[in-house]
């Protein structure tokens, strides 16, 4: 476990760099991620490279004892490369190229840039390979930030045409599994079909998909040709790539195959803000952020990283990006820090080290001020330096609970969501709150992932079914919930023969008959559960465990399966999760909103994010009597207490 800043030299006078890496160590960090935006000083102009800087840069840092992360500059193509060749730049939806004068404007699919990247990454992989600070790679900088993913550039269109001819190899195999003699919307060819924009109504939801799948593997495509040339050159070095929050526009867990760590970079409060939680909840975590958003994705990258993963952007204070951007409560950078220590993380790295007086993000904070004085987090920064002598040693276990988290279903449910609040994400999250409202961790995995050692596996939307996953799950001998839409879909995007739950009848005897989606406002009471959003009509032998007052099931159970046929409440998922946890033996707790546990190893960890105290005992038996590394069972607000179980 350790802790990291993201440092940018090349923002400051070289005069200051000595002293900059002296007062890094002194807090306690021992990585530093640097060079992920400095394209233009690193080639100012084509084929001229100045290493003195950061050559400079690196040594100063090295002889502080500092391990570097080294990132790849390309997020960021300078402005003559972009004159130079302009077929660059990525095209939105209205056919117009991107401009100048930020970032990310580049396209995925763009040969000329692939071969660009080719080039720089390997003249910097080349110089620094084998230099001994570099521990590790940053491939590009969040792939997909600022709604990047998709371009409709010629370059994009040719190679989803090529995309889509490896796939299908017919063009009536494609016409056949995309439906297109509806509406008469078939091609004889492969030549014929463009992106799925600007049509009159919507496009083919197939169409849609295939384009999202095509867009996903171009990210991947993209990285790759990074990913060989680092791992031709700089042999034995980690290679890594910094996701996102809430941003599910590519497939991590596939690009998460070719990297050996997964980084996020995690800004609880600006999540909280653009997030779905009504005003109430945004208010009452304002200053901490929601207690379950950010678990939730260090356990998402987790799952990416196959283990191996850390924050790499963790937020300091105020940011400048979300429509509102307060400050953390005093002591929250520390409790995020050690959340995602619990969570498992090899690293935690705040952004960025000092406050930039100019550009785009001067409102964002960093451990130092613009004057170069302390800001507050550094401060937490240096207690949680401090602190982690007390957890040496504790090694991330198979949580008992596993999530199924697929974006191919995220995208069908964002292509089809058949009603405008069923948003994906904030179901995936729904379903993790409740496991940790009972205390339980939670591994979040592709349905893909082995399934072995879980007591209980958790599917809130799975709309395709894939083969073998109802097999996979019964051999594991885990209980099992589906949500609603599970197997709702065929790999084409088509209702299945058999209905929904398509192949996941092989679970639970029953047939979704029809379904409604409600408008807001709208509640059909279901004893004491309140159905919202979604009901499905069920035909099935099975007597439900729960019905609407107008007779339809919304909870079925056989075996060790249970389906829900609506969007649920949080009572109506508790009352799932409880029941099976005591039918399993596992122990279950009742956590108020704001506290949330976390075992790492040998290791239990206690995070209030109460702006008010919690007493531990009064939620957790024998609290006050646990052996504890770090607090106690008084939890100030944004307090942390971690334990050793006995
Ligand atoms: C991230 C990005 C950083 C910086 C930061 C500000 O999305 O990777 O470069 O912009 O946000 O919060």
């Amino acid at each position: 476990m350790k802790l990291g800043v993201c440092y940018y030299p090349e923002h400051w006078p070289e005069a200051m760099w000595a002293e900059d890496a002296k007062r890094m160590a002194e807090i306690g960090i021992t990585q530093v991620r640097i060079g992920e935006f400095a394209w233009s000083r690193i080639e100012p102009t084509p084929g001229t490279f100045e290493w003195g800087w950061l050559d400079r840069a690196i040594e100063s840092l090295h002889q502080n004892g500092l391990h570097i992360v080294l990132g790849t500059p390309t997020a960021t193509p300078p402005k003559w490369l972009i004159d130079a060749h302009p077929d660059v730049l990525a095209v939105d939806a209205h056919g117009r190229p991107r401009h100048f004068g930020s970032r990310r404007h580049y396209c995925f699919s763009s040969l000329t840039y692939r071969a660009e990247c080719a080039r720089i990454v390997e003249v910097l992989a080349r110089r620094y390979g084998n230099h001994p600070a570099i521990v590790a790679w940053q491939t590009d900088n969040e792939y997909g930030c600022h709604d990047t993913i998709i371009s409709y550039s010629t370059s994009a269109r040719a190679a989803f045409r090529v995309w889509l001819a490896a796939k299908y190899t017919k063009i009536e195999a494609l016409n056949q599994a995309w439906g297109n003699v509806f509406w008469s919307m078939e091609y004889r060819s492969f030549e014929e079909i463009d992106p799925p924009v600007e049509t009159v109504t919507e496009a083919n939801p197939a169409h849609r998909q295939d384009w999202a799948r095509f867009a996903s593997d171009e990210v991947a495509a993209f990285d790759r040709v990074q990913t060989d040339i680092l791992r031709a050159h700089s042999p034995g070095k980690d290679v890594l790539h910094n996701y996102m929050g809430m941003f599910t526009a590519f497939d991590h867990f596939k690009l998460g195959e070719q990297l050996d760590v997964a980084a996020w970079d995690s800004y609880p409060l600006g999540f909280l803000e653009q997030a779905w939680w009504p005003d109430a909840t945004k208010e009452r975590f304002l200053r901490q952020g929601h207690p379950d958003f950010t678990a939730f994705h260090h356990d998402l990258y987790r799952g990416v990283g196959r283990g191996r993963w850390q924050v790499i952007e963790q937020q300091p204070g105020p940011v400048n990006w979300a429509p509102w951007n307060p400050a953390p409560l005093p002591g929250m950078v520390r409790a995020w820090t050690w959340e995602a220590l619990a969570h498992g993380a090899e690293c935690v790295s705040y952004f960025r080290w000092r406050q930039a007086p100019f550009a785009q993000e001067q409102m964002h904070a960093g451990l130092l001020r613009p004057d170069s004085a302390e800001a507050e987090a550094a401060r937490e920064a240096r207690q949680v330096a401090a602190e982690l002598q007390a957890v040496t040693g504790a090694i991330t276990i198979q949580a008992p609970v596993a999530l199924l988290f697929d974006y191919e279903a995220i995208w069908a449910n964002q292509i089809q969501p058949q009603g405008r609040d069923y948003r994906g994400l904030e179901l995936l999250i729904h379903f993790y709150s409740a496991a940790r409202r009972l205390g339980l961790s939670v591994d979040v995995v592709h349905p893909s992932a082995d399934l072995g050692g879980y007591q209980l596996i958790l599917c809130p939307l799975q709309i395709f079914w894939p083969e073998g996953l109802s097999a996979k799950i019964k051999a594991s001998g885990a209980a099992c919930v589906l949500g609603p839409r599970a197997g709702s879909k065929t790999q084409d995007f088509q209702i299945p023969a058999n209905l929904a739950p398509g192949l996941a009848q092989e679970l639970i005897p029953l047939v979704v008959n029809r379904v409604e989606s409600l408008r807001p406002g709208h509640v059909e009471q279901a004893g004491p559960y309140r159905v919202t959003r979604w009901l499905e009509h069920i035909q099935t032998d099975l007597v439900p465990e729960a019905k609407t007052a107008s007779g339809h099931g919304i909870w079925y159970h056989a075996d060790k399966v249970d389906y829900l046929a609506c969007w649920p409440d949080a009572a109506l998922l508790d009352a799932v999760l409880r029941r099976r946890c005591e039918t399993l033996g596992i122990a279950a707790l009742d956590l108020p909103d704001g506290l949330r546990l976390r075992q790492r190893g040998e290791f239990m960890f206690a995070l209030n994010y109460e702006a008010e105290a919690v007493n531990l005992g009064d939620h957790v038996p024998e609290a006050d009597r646990f052996d504890y590394v770090i607090g106690g069972p008084s939890l100030a607000a944004a307090g942390v207490a971690a334990w050793r179980i006995t």
